[in-house]
């Protein structure tokens, strides 16, 4: 990634001159780059020399040739694949007792100080048409406090109860990088020691037909993310100022395990101590939390066997036949549905982006507006383009061992997609109140409901107050009525 535009790895030779560049651009047929080289101005012109150096052309040359001009399809064969094997929520005492031992060795691991929590905010956010980073998003169901603030508090109550601070790591994207950095700044960072925030990668969008570099101005490629799959390779990248990558530091302060997870689930049980345990006990590279698949057409990928290896099918490649397979009891035979919350190992994470297992890219097919060759600027009605995204969870076909561990639905997983429908501020802050309901229940708290079982009233508890049920227990009056709004903080 390049320092200051976070463009993916360099091209090996420096085309700092315009003789150099068009030299290296014709190579790669790429030369209309530079169409409008003499009207630009030395900023526009370094501008555009930089983002050109950004790319690495001999990989693009193979994606195009690849993703573009033949789209080498992976096909999916509905008989190569099955049911992964999944540690599923406790039913038995037994059970209990294995997810106490578990996370008796998450809490160790946090103690430690060897996990260290990376959050994906990156991503365009366009299905929610917010104007700003998502992780801004109100969706305190009392206070609207933001995503990001949910997630620093549990980050900072979770290092509170294991004695050991707990650092983060915000992936942004070059767009939003500058409008989180303000947020964050304007919170004081909520009072965390330990927060960076670093820019994902971007890759340049090419037209479908041509296979040609869009230009989204005189002076700038249309580029966008490279995919929260880009998250390892930032991690792994030099900082700008040439100080040590983040996975560096990581490693000086005895990180040795990573909780990842997406910026628009509020639900998130940040670093839980179980799931970290499994990981740790199972040996594994990369750990996956999964939630049972309720419906064919719901929008989470499934984590799978292909001929008895793992992998994960998005919903969008999922073929109705399997998304409709169902078990003897009707239940769906694909049902573990990967919610993007993972555990690394930093050693792993170390092996894909140094050794050179990094993960591939995915075509998405977009409408990108561009700047055409007659100087006018083009909003195609249809997509015209292909972008390039890596997908974190394709690191599961990299790993030697592994562990898929069941959430719970419920009391885990409602991210903010839409605007409104499903998965939207109503259903999130719905959800919200729903969980921190149940906690006062169990703390002797009366909660009125509606007729559809969802509290009357909007409630929230900040992590601050209380990590989880337990946590409140001890801090509420038994006997209490939650019959208005109630915020806990
Ligand atoms: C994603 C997963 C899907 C999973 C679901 C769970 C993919 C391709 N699919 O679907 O398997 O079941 O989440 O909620 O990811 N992001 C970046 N940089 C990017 C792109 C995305 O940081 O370049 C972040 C976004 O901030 C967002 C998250 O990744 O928080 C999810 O991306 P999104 O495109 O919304 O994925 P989904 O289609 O919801």
């Amino acid at each position: 990634m390049s320092s200051e535009t976070g463009v993916s790895a360099g091209l090996g030779t420096r085309l700092e001159t315009e003789p150099g560049l068009a030299e290296g651009l014709a190579r790669h047929r790429q030369e209309h780059l530079l169409r409008w080289w003499d009207e630009l101005g030395e900023q526009g012109r370094g501008r555009l020399a930089r983002q050109i150096e950004g790319i690495d052309f001999g990989e693009l040359d193979d994606l195009i040739e690849t993703l573009v001009r033949h789209e080498v399809v992976t096909s999916i064969e509905p008989d190569h694949i099955e049911p992964i094997e999944v540690s599923r929520l406790p039913t038995t005492d037994a059970d209990r007792a294995e997810r106490g031992r578990a996370a008796a060795t998450g809490a160790d691991m946090l103690s430690a100080g060897e996990v260290a929590v990376v959050i994906v905010a990156g991503g365009q956010g366009t299905r929610l048409g917010f104007d700003g980073p998502k992780g801004a998003f109100p969706i305190g169901p009392v206070s609207d406090r933001s995503l990001f603030q949910v997630h620093a508090e549990k980050v900072q109550s979770i290092g509170r109860r294991h004695g050991h601070a707990v650092p983060l790591y915000v992936m942004t994207s070059p767009d939003n990088h500058a409008a989180t950095a303000a947020f964050w700044e304007a919170h004081e960072n909520f009072g965390l020691e330990h927060v960076r925030l670093f820019p994902q990668g971007q890759m340049p969008a090419v037209d479908r037909g041509s296979g040609r570099v869009l230009l989204a101005g005189k002076s700038c490629l249309a580029l966008s993310p490279d995919g929260h799959g880009g998250a390892l390779a930032a991690l792994a990248a030099p900082r700008p100022d040439g100080s040590p990558s983040y996975l560096d530091e990581m490693e000086r302060a005895g990180t040795t395990t990573l909780f990842y997870f997406q910026v628009d689930n509020p639900l998130t049980q940040i670093a839980d101590p179980a799931f970290l345990g499994r990981h740790r006990e199972a040996g594994a590279d990369v750990s996956f939390k999964v939630i049972e698949k309720q419906r064919p057409d719901e929008r989470v990928g499934v984590v799978v066997t292909v001929d008895g290896r793992p992998d994960v099918i998005e919903y969008s490649d999922l073929p109705p036949e399997l998304a409709e397979r169902r078990r003897p009891d009707g239940r769906l035979a694909l049902s573990a549905g990967s919610i993007a919350t993972h555990v690394f190992e930093l050693g792993f994470v170390r092996r894909l982006v140094e050794g050179g297992a990094d993960l591939p890219y995915h075509r998405a097919l977009k409408k990108v507006t561009y700047l055409a060759d007659d100087g006018n600027v083009v909003k195609p009605n249809e997509p015209n383009a292909v972008k390039f995204e890596k997908f974190i969870f394709d690191s599961l076909r990299l790993a030697r061992r592994y562990a898929i561990v069941e959430a719970d639905r419920r009391l885990e997983f409602e991210p903010l997609k839409n605007a409104t429908g499903s998965e939207s501020p109503e259903t999130v802050r719905a959800r919200l109140s729903d969980l921190y309901a149940g906690w006062l229940e169990e703390g002797g708290v009366t909660v009125v409901r509606r007729a559809d079982g969802l509290p009357a009233f909007p409630i929230e508890i900040s992590p601050l107050y209380a990590l989880d049920a337990e946590d409140l227990r001890d801090r509420v009056q038994p006997g209490l009525v939650a019959d208005r709004p109630l915020l806990l903080s």
